[in-house]
Parts: C-alpha cells; sequence; structure tokens
C-alpha cells in the first residue's frame, strides 16, 4: 500500500510507523510527507530518509475548493492508497474525505470520544484529563471523516493518570502509548485490505 503520512511538527509518531513498516517488514510504503508548514521536525526527517516532501497549505491558494482540489491531484499523482494523519493540525477537506472513504487515519492522545473535537488538541488535551480527575488516558486511531475526532475507532490504547501528574508528565505517557499504537493499527488495517 502506498501511504501518506501528513505531519506539521515533531513527527515522532511519523518516526514510529516509518520504522514499523520496516521492522515488521509491512506491506506498506511511505510515499510521501505532505505537510501544511515549510519547516518542521516531520519534514527534516523524510528529507533525511529520501521521502518526499510537500508543502501544501490553504493560504497558498485562493479559495478552499482550490486548495482541496491541489490536495487531490498531488495525491492521485502518487496514487496513495491510504492517508495517515500524525501529527497534522488542520482540517481535511470534506472534498478529500469523499475521495477517500475509510482510507484516511488520524491519532488523537485521548480516549474518543472523551476529550476529543475541535480545538482539542495537544496541551489542552491532557490538562482537560487532569482536570476532570480521571485515573485513565490514552490514545486512539481512528478514521478521518467531516467532523474533528468523530470518525469510527479502529484502536485505543491506555494508560493511567498519575497522582501528581502534570500535563508534560501525562503527554509523554501518552506519547510513548501513541508510538506503540499506531504502528500496531496500521498493521491491523493493512490485513484487513484486499
Ligand atoms: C501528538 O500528541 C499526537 O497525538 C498528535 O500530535 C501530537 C504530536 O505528534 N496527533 P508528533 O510528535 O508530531 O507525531
Amino acid at each position: 500500500k502506498r501511504l501518506a503520512v501528513f505531519c506539521s511538527g515533531t513527527g515522532s509518531n511519523f518516526k514510529a510507523l516509518f520504522h514499523a513498516i520496516i521492522e515488521r517488514e509491512l506491506p506498506a510504503e511511505i510515499v510521501m510527507c505532505l505537510s501544511n508548514r515549510s519547516q518542521c521536525g516531520a519534514i527534516d526527517f523524510a528529507k533525511e530518509y529520501g521521502i518526499e516532501t510537500l508543502h501544501l497549505s490553504e493560504s497558498q491558494f485562493g479559495s478552499h475548493d482550490d486548495f482541496a482540489r491541489a490536495m487531490l491531484s498531488e495525491l492521485r499523482d502518487r496514487q496513495i492508497d491510504m492517508i495517515l494523519l500524525a501529527g497534522y493540525l488542520r482540517k481535511i477537506p470534506d472534498a478529500v474525505i469523499a475521495a477517500y472513504p475509510e482510507k484516511i487515519v488520524n491519532i488523537h492522545p485521548s480516549l474518543l470520544p472523551q476529550f476529543g473535537g475541535h480545538g482539542m488538541y495537544g496541551m489542552r488535551v491532557h490538562e482537560a484529563v487532569i482536570a476532570s480527575g480521571e485515573t485513565r488516558s490514552g490514545a486512539t486511531v481512528h478514521f478521518v471523516n467531516e467532523e474533528y475526532d468523530k470518525g469510527r475507532i479502529i484502536m485505543q490504547n491506555h494508560v493511567p493518570v498519575l497522582p501528581g501528574d502534570t500535563p508534560k508528565t501525562l503527554a509523554e505517557r501518552v506519547l510513548r502509548c501513541e508510538h506503540r499504537l499506531y504502528p500496531a493499527a496500521l498493521e491491523k488495517l493493512l490485513d484487513k485490505q484486499p
């Protein structure tokens, strides 16, 4: 399967997926790293490993529709089968979601449906979890649909929220959980694909 990874930041999930594909000999290849940023950790990693990078952001286009059309043609030009969002902080245009039904996947750093939705990303998630008094958190891999963090859940893994946890210590624990969860979810998806 030909994968595109969409990133906006460090790219630690991208790195975990890349290494898992090699080490577990998964039937997949990361063909492109797309980012709304012109520079970020994920782009540096992609360049280091010879993966094509593409800077595509709505601000480069006159309209949202032009942006959506450009994203679609870039994906089609590379015959992408599946899109993995990994720390990508922009909405996927509805036209792209429609063209890739149950083929766009995201990882979110909480046990969805709790602590998800528009604006719930990064440290805000962990602050909310701690403030809620929850004793468990975790990560969720889910299909992407037209609403933030609402698509069908593929796999989840949980971690404890410990007394004295700060958003930072919880975020680090959840991120380590993500790096195990995303490759496992990808493996499951690839097993299912015809
Ligand atoms: C992580 O919290 C992840 O859950 C979210 O984006 C954050 C950064 O991910 N999707 P990465 O290190 O850029 O993969």
